[in-house]
């Protein structure tokens, strides 16, 4: 067993953590920050500390005031080159010292292109695209003179209930981790002074994914072991990617909330990680360590978000109020005030703040929905669609085709289209899958009835028009889901299935005996079983954003193919949840010889006859579909697995490589997985471990040798005491999707 400890991993990491910026700039700009300060008085510093929205600054005149008068570092919400330019006038030319506002927003998944919320982006198991998805959000948003986004959020998120799961890269930490670092380069480029980048922003440090029952803002628990191998690895990707700033989070964290904790935020963050980069703290989160039982007034929670390392306080004025005092008990001292202020100081540096800190006016006209953001949305979308079911291949559909009807209350959705997050989208950008279908086949060819208003409609009124469209054509494509409004911050459901009267919409336009297709727009995984006994064919689009409605229409017609794999594994029903691959084993794991339906079971049977192992009688084990599937238009044939060597050395490598081919009529792409198994560790590990993938594109007939190289290094894992590369012997699978595969074994040896 080869143990490293956590004191050399953190001196490793110390040199190669935070953003590239050359030694000598960075030595220029620590000694400026130093001037700068020594010039501060301590309400200046609490002002650089301290982050409003323009609500809470009391009208624009006050801000001018506040801002003059050095109270305020930071706005987030302020929009408009031309505003953000006038106060930032007051900061720069008439408050004492002159230092630039940074100004902060949502810039979550687009500003006005709006891209598909991030966990479509994440099926799209696609960095490249990701990371153009973020560009384009960072130069949109520069235009109208944002700096720094609060994104990407990377909380690794296994419960659909959890409305803010539309906002992460699904339940996987390696995944998430990939798209991390891909999105944290989208936004902030190579350099954070270019016009055309935005600081990032890695959010919610953390755990806040795990919210108790998937309610948001609920309390997390989560044992050491499962937060450093689970929780901590994308934002350890963030960090080494460079990311300007961290956010702690609103959960409690095992008894300590997470914007006051020391643990996280001090000792795993900045000794063990060296980060050096800023910290905010989320809305109000310091305040709120006051219901959370854990400060008992401002000044308490002050002096436990400054404890732990929180640098600028968002929304909420604990820190301005309080710091005086805590300094003057002597609870805290000058010199971490100081350097607090140096991480704000040194980020509004590094944005060319200093030098540049206005913004051109004439550039949002020129640089908002340009044609390139809106191929690169629609891109996006239509990789991020993930193929469910294709019953006797009815998708695609043939382009002379000569009738569709088009129903259901998402079809011409243009606001719900772009999902959760959504400030600065405008719904008449967005291109609806019904526009885009009219346009493609011509208006005659389409029966469109709604059906349903919105998605939670109860009313079946609309059903008679809707059963009509579906006689009077060749095939019928429904257009389900929720509403943006359902998913996102504090928009938690405890039922999955689809609101209001879809499946009986869906049932009324089955009974019809036409062909149905239903394209689900949802910000999470829905519990669909019985829309898909329904259904011909089930494509699920996520919330896709502006450009959804064409992606859509392409891929319904042929002109594209789907590539997208489940980022999250979708349940049967809720009560599964919490339900994802890379689970343990139990010591008792489910089998179907030793699983009885609850509609088989006798009546009296004996207590022990059902069989002895971990899963529901009523629901079995299995999910409904596992995470990384989806289909194609095409299909893939897997073979030739083999492995460059059967064993390897703690520091070894192995490549692993495969045959791939495209058996079907379609050029496509595939996402080629690669899992492995640990069998056995000084803890328990996970029964399958995403470790590699590739997405690779095939003609019809091609074949690819596909070779993904696993290190032992990545096969490392926190114990408790260390992070270690154990000796053993392993499981490796590729193929399609979590639970299909190619089964190959190797070893680790001392
Ligand atoms: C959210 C953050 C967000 C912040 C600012 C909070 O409610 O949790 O993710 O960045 O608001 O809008």
């Amino acid at each position: 067993m080869k143990a490293i400890s956590l004191f050399l991993i953190g001196l490793l990491l110390l040199t190669g953590a935070c953003a590239p910026v050359s030694s000598d700039k960075k030595e220029q700009t620590d000694k400026r920050i130093k001037e700068l300060i020594s010039q501060m008085t301590l309400e200046e510093k609490l002002g650089q500390m301290s982050q409003f929205d323009p609500g809470q600054l009391g009208g624009p005149e006050n801000a001018k005031q506040a801002i003059k008068d050095g109270k305020v570092g930071s706005i987030l919400n302020l929009v408009g080159a031309e505003t953000i330019n006038e106060l930032q006038k007051v900061a720069v030319e008439e408050s004492r010292l002159g230092i630039p506002l940074v100004i902060a927003r949502d810039v979550i998944h687009g500003y006005r292109t709006i891209m598909p919320i991030p966990l479509g982006l994440a099926a799209s198991w696609n960095a490249e695209i990701a990371e153009k998805t973020m560009a384009v959000s960072a130069v949109e948003a520069a235009s109208e003179g944002i700096h720094w986004t609060f994104a990407p959020m990377i909380d690794v998120s296994r419960d659909p209930r959890w409305g803010r799961i539309a906002e992460s890269c699904g339940e996987d930490t390696y995944l998430t981790s990939v798209m991390a670092k891909a999105m944290v380069k989208g936004f902030q480029g190579d350099d954070l002074s270019d016009p055309k980048t935005i600081a990032a922003c890695a959010k919610h440090f953390v755990g806040y994914g795990a919210a108790e029952g998937g309610r948001d803002y609920n309390t997390t628990l989560i044992p050491e072991v499962q937060l450093r191998n689970d929780y901590l690895p994308p934002f350890k990707a963030a960090a080494d990617a460079g990311v300007a700033t961290f956010m702690s989070a609103f959960n409690d964290l095992n008894g300590v909330p997470t914007s006051g904790n020391e643990f996280t935020l001090k000792q795993i963050l900045r000794q063990e990680w060296g980060y050096q980069g800023m910290v905010v703290s989320d809305w109000a989160s310091i305040a709120e360590m006051i219901p959370h039982g854990y400060a008992a007034n401002k000044k308490e929670a002050a002096e436990r978000a400054l404890m732990a390392g929180v640098d600028m306080e968002m929304a909420s004025d604990c820190y301005a109020g309080n710091v005086k005092a805590l300094l003057d008990e002597g609870k805290i001292d000058m010199a971490t005030i100081d350097r607090y202020v140096a991480n704000i100081l040194r980020l509004k540096f590094d944005l060319g703040l200093f030098e540049n800190p206005y913004t051109d006016e004439t550039l949002a006209e020129k640089t908002l929905l340009a044609e390139k953001h809106k191929e690169i949305a629609q891109q996006a979308a239509s990789e991020s669609f993930v193929l469910l079911q294709n019953k006797n291949e009815l998708l695609p559909l043939s382009n002379d085709i000569s009738s569709v009807a088009v129903i259901g209350p998402l079809a011409d959705s243009p606001h719900d289209q772009m999902g959760t997050w959504v400030f600065d989208g405008n719904k008449e950008n967005s291109v609806t899958p019904l526009t885009a279908l009219k346009a493609k086949l011509g208006d005659a060819k389409i029966n469109f009835a709604k059906g349903l208003e919105i998605s939670r409609t109860k009313s079946t009124e609309g059903f008679v028009a809707a059963v009509e469209a579906a006689k009077k054509s060749d095939v019928a494509v429904l257009f389900l889901g929720e509403e943006s409004i359902l998913s996102g911050e504090a928009h938690s459901l405890a039922n999955l299935n689809l609101q209001g009267s879809q499946t009986e919409l869906l049932e009324a336009v089955q009974a019809t005996g036409k062909p149905v297709v239903v394209v689900i727009m949802a910000g999470r995984q829905l519990t669909i079983a019985r829309e898909l006994q329904l259904a011909d064919a089930v494509l699920y689009a996520w919330h896709p954003g502006t450009m959804g409605g064409p992606a859509i229409a392409d891929m319904l017609l042929g002109e594209t193919v789907p590539s997208g794999k489940l980022p999250v594994t979708f349940p049967k029903t809720v009560g599964q949840i919490p339900i994802y691959y890379n689970h343990k084993n139990t010591g008792r794991p489910a089998d179907y010889e030793q699983w009885t339906d609850i509609n088989k079971i006798p009546a009296e049977a004996t207590q022990h006859s059902l069989g002895n192992t971990s899963h529901y009688l009523d629901a079995g084990f299995e999910p409904l579909f596992p995470f990384g599937f989806g289909l194609s238009y095409s299909s893939f044939d897997y073979s030739n697995l083999e492995l460059s060597a059967n064993s390897m050395g703690t520091d070894g490598v192995i490549e692993v490589s495969i045959d791939l081919k495209n058996t079907g009529k379609y050029e496509a792409a595939e996402v080629v997985q690669l899992y492995i198994r640990d069998r056995f560790g000084s803890v328990t590990r996970p029964v399958k471990q995403l470790k590699g993938y590739q997405k690779v594109t095939l003609k019809p007939g091609e074949t690819k040798n596909v070779v993904i190289q696993l290190k032992a290094k990545d096969l490392e894992f926190f114990n408790g005491k260390d992070y270690v590369v154990e000796a053993g012997d392993f499981d490796v699978w590729v193929g399609t999707n979590s639970q299909e595969g190619l089964h190959a074994e190797f070893s680790v040896n001392e």
